[in-house]
Order: C-alpha cells, then sequence, then structure tokens
C-alpha cells in the first residue's frame, strides 16, 4: 500500500533524460559552461519508481527524500510538491524544507551531533519525529522535548553490524552511526528503547538503520531486518510489549551509472516477505520508510562541460574540458565513473582517450564508465557528464578561485529555467574574503 501523495504527478517508467544536443548547445552559449542541467520529470519519476517497489508491502510505505544528496530550492520544492517525507540531519537543511513548501510534520530528524540547542530549535519548528543515535543524545532530546513541552516520536537508530557490499558503508567497520542491540554501556538500542518507554514527552515510535550508499548486494537489508526482529521479539519479553509504528530501513538504493545494478523494483521484490512476514512476527502494521537521496536524484541531471584543449601523449590522447573534481568530488574521492558523452557525437578513431579536468592536480583526471562515447572529442564540443545529480551540485567547491557553475532546471512542461545562479569572479573574491581587505 503506497502512502497518500499531495498532488500525485510522478510518471511511469522513468530513463535517464535526454536533452537534444541544440539545447545544450544553446544553454552554453546563454549561461557559458560549464553548467549543471536537472530534469524535474526525472526527479518525480524517481518517487513513484521507490513507490512502486514496494508496492506489495501490506502496510503503509513512505519515501524520504534525504536532502543532502542535493538541497538545491528547486529540487526540494519539486520533492515537496509528491507530497514525500525529508529525511534531515541539520537545522540548517530544515530551514530549507520550510522555505520551500515542506512541512515540519513530513521531516524524520536524523542528528548526527545530537546537541540540546539543535532539538530544541527544531522541535520549536514543529519536527516531531526525531531519530536518537546516542545515549546522550536521547537526554538531550528528552530535555528538550521537557522544555518545550512537546510530545515527540522518537525512533532509535541501530547499527545492526550486518556486511554490506557498498560504495560507502554506515554498518560493521565503524560505529559513527547508530547504536549496538546490546552491549555494557548505556549506548545500546536497548538501554535507548527502556529510557524512551519510560520518559515523558518521548513517545517510541520505531527504528531506523542506514546501511550504507550505493548498495550493490541488497541481502544485507534483509540481514539487519533479521536482527532488528529478534531485537524486537526479546526486548518485549524483558520490558513487556510496546508497539512499533514505524521502521526505516535507510539509504543505500543505488544509481546504474551506466552498469545493471539492483532497482527499486528488485530490492522490493527481495524484501517485501520479509517485511511483510514482519508485521505478522511482531504483530504491528508498521509503517515502512526507505529513505533515499542518491537514487532520487542521481540520474535527473547532468554536467555539461565544453572541449578546451587536446594534447597527444604517445599512443593517448588527452581531452581537457573546463570541468573539474571541484564540480564532481566523488571522481577523485571515490574514483567515481560517471558515464560521459560527447556532443556531437563523433566518430572511433582508435585512439584510447583520457579525460582530464582543468585544475593544476594529478587528481583531476575522470575515470569513465565503460559505457561512455568519448570518439570525436574536439575543441569546441560539448563533453556531457550523466547521473550527476546526487552529491555533486552541494559539494561544489571554489578550488583554483573556479566560481560556482549555472544549475538550470527542465520543468514538466520542457521549459528551462535558472535553478541556481552562476558566480562571477568578482563575487567569489569578495566571499572569500575580498571584502574584508581594508581599503
Ligand atoms: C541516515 C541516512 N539516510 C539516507 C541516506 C541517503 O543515502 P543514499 O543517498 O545512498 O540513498 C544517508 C546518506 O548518507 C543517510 O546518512
Amino acid at each position: 500500500m503506497v502512502g497518500t501523495r499531495t498532488q500525485p504527478v510522478s510518471r511511469e517508467g522513468v530513463a535517464s533524460p535526454k536533452f537534444a544536443d541544440a539545447d545544450l548547445q544553446s544553454l552554453a552559449e546563454k549561461y557559458g559552461t560549464p553548467y549543471f542541467l536537472i530534469d524535474e520529470l526525472t526527479l518525480r519519476g524517481k518517487v513513484g519508481e521507490v513507490e512502486r517497489g514496494f508496492a506489495d508491502f501490506k502496510g503503509l510505505f513512505r519515501v524520504a527524500y534525504s536532502v543532502k544528496a542535493n538541497f538545491n530550492p528547486s529540487v526540494i520544492r519539486a520533492f515537496a510538491s509528491e507530497g514525500i517525507m525529508f529525511d534531515l540531519t541539520a537545522p540548517s537543511e530544515l530551514h530549507f524544507i520550510l522555505k520551500c513548501g515542506g512541512s515540519p510534520e513530513s521531516v524524520i530528524y536524523t542528528s548526527i551531533t545530537e546537541t540540546y540547542a539543535e532539538y530544541e530549535t527544531v522541535l520549536q519548528s514543529g519536527v516531531r519525529k526525531v531519530v536518537v543515535a546516542s545515549y546522550n543524545g536521547l537526554l538531550n532530546l528528552a530535555e528538550a522535548a521537557a522544555k518545550t513541552g512537546k510530545t515527540v516520536s522518537t525512533m532509535i537508530r541501530v547499527n545492526p553490524e550486518v556486511h554490506v557490499h557498498a560504495e560507502l558503508r554506515g554498518s560493521m567497520g565503524h560505529g559513527k552511526f547508530g547504536l549496538r542491540f546490546e552491549g555494557p554501556s548505556t549506548d545500546t538500542a536497548f538501554q535507548a528503547l527502556k529510557k524512551v518507554l519510560s520518559t515523558r514527552y518521548l513517545k517510541f515510535e520505531g527504528f531506523h538503520f542506514h546501511l550504507g550508499s550505493q548498495i550493490e548486494d541488497p541481502s544485507c537489508y534483509g540481514e539487519a531486518l533479521d536482527k532488528l526482529e529478534g531485537f524486537i521479539l526479546d526486548s518485549r519479553k524483558r520490558l513487556g510489549h510496546f508497539d512499533v509504528n514505524t521502521i526505516d530501513i535507510g539509504g543505500g538504493l543505488p544509481s546504474s551509472y551506466g552498469k545493471r545494478v539492483q532497482t527499486p523494483k528488485d530490492l522490493g521484490g527481495r524484501l517485501v516477505g520479509k517485511l511483510n512476514s514482519l508485521i505478522e512476527s511482531i504483530g504491528s502494521r508498521y509503517t515502512l520508510v526507505a529513505e533515499s537521496g542518491r537514487y532520487l536524484t542521481a540520474e535527473s541531471t547532468v554536467l555539461v562541460s565544453r572541449v578546451v584543449n587536446v594534447k597527444n601523449f604517445g599512443e593517448t590522447k588527452y581531452v581537457y574540458v573546463d570541468a573539474g573534481y571541484h564540480l564532481l568530488p566523488d571522481a577523485a574521492l571515490l574514483r567515481h565513473e560517471y558515464p560521459v558523452e560527447v556532443v556531437p557525437a563523433g566518430k572511433l578513431n582508435g585512439h584510447k582517450t583520457v579525460l582530464v579536468g582543468r585544475l593544476c592536480d594529478p587528481l583531476d583526471i575522470f575515470p569513465t564508465s565503460s559505457r561512455s562515447r568519448l570518439a570525436g572529442a574536439e575543441v569546441g564540443k560539448l563533453v556531457v557528464f550523466r547521473e550527476v545529480g546526487a552529491y555533486s551540485i552541494v559539494m561544489n567547491m571554489p578550488f583554483h578561485s573556479q566560481p560556482r557553475p549555472y544549475v538550470l532546471m527542465r520543468d514538466g512542461k520542457g521549459a528551462y529555467a535558472v535553478a541556481r545562479k552562476g558566480q562571477d569572479v568578482e563575487t567569489l573574491f569578495m566571499d572569500e574574503g575580498g571584502d574584508c581587505l581594508p581599503n
């Protein structure tokens, strides 16, 4: 069963957006390169894909957008109008949500810092669902709830310590995120549960885990749910009955980046039997939440750059573009392979081609996916990086005094608009301290 959305505008079967070569060229003339271009229909369509993946779940299913992937106001507004939830981790993210038409009731607030001041701020702004991940954090939340007089639906973030095959792992290996189920200190899910159940103003809501990002093998979700089920049943024997209203399985849905990866349908197909049997075994028709940043945003966006130089070095042709890893940090940090193509496409010439950015840094060499088409890359042509919508625009850096580029959006009617203005170099100079220089 799928949760109600205020304006169901998603379309069926969304593929990577197609932009006409002529449009990419004329936007390059108008706004300069590099620029990011987001397709709004793809963003909206991804919501429907995730929902359909879990259509056979017998409880209520909700998608939550992890705003950290791209907090551009036009992106948030598109998701807010889909009526989905938001996974937030900072009061500043809440500010963005509230300014872009999102409601505080749609927020699941999962802090890393878990300070009293932070909790007080978000509770005063109307947030009522909070995920705690440390005992100190829980005490801070209890104090903020008592001080503000607000009852908080409190979820406990567990680290189920299962093996995760993913680009970024949030479970086994380190304890930054979430609580162990059991252990000698108060920093355990059991102690947190006991405390929530006995604290005025805290209402126990359920459990949360986040296993990683770009998860290749979905079996970790099933293993995590098995462990959680055992924990719930055991805790009830020790603490008496408590209801579980929500289970949030976090993020991790992968984007394809030109390869075959598990889709929401694959993941839902693998998990839904377990999720439904959990309703029976714990006796609670809980709401299932899947958070997603990468899957909801990655495919919607391209980065359009221009070839500014080419050079032969032995058998290899080096193609220099006016972008760099200051715009796509994961290309350097994670050696992430984005699918890349030349516009207009050219013919194969047998050269080995290496795509390099404009930064004076040996890390600024783009690893490109095997689906990339770099044939015909000549000075003046465009090089389009695909599936760059997650964790890129929000990480743009001014390294090498590079102003932030334009971010454009194509709306549902096919019209192009500015979603973030490009910065000029004088603004960058002032922002970087030029305005602090004595006259
Ligand atoms: C708690 C939590 N939920 C969801 C996500 C989103 O993950 P993804 O973008 O891989 O879907 C993250 C990412 O860091 C996260 O920390």
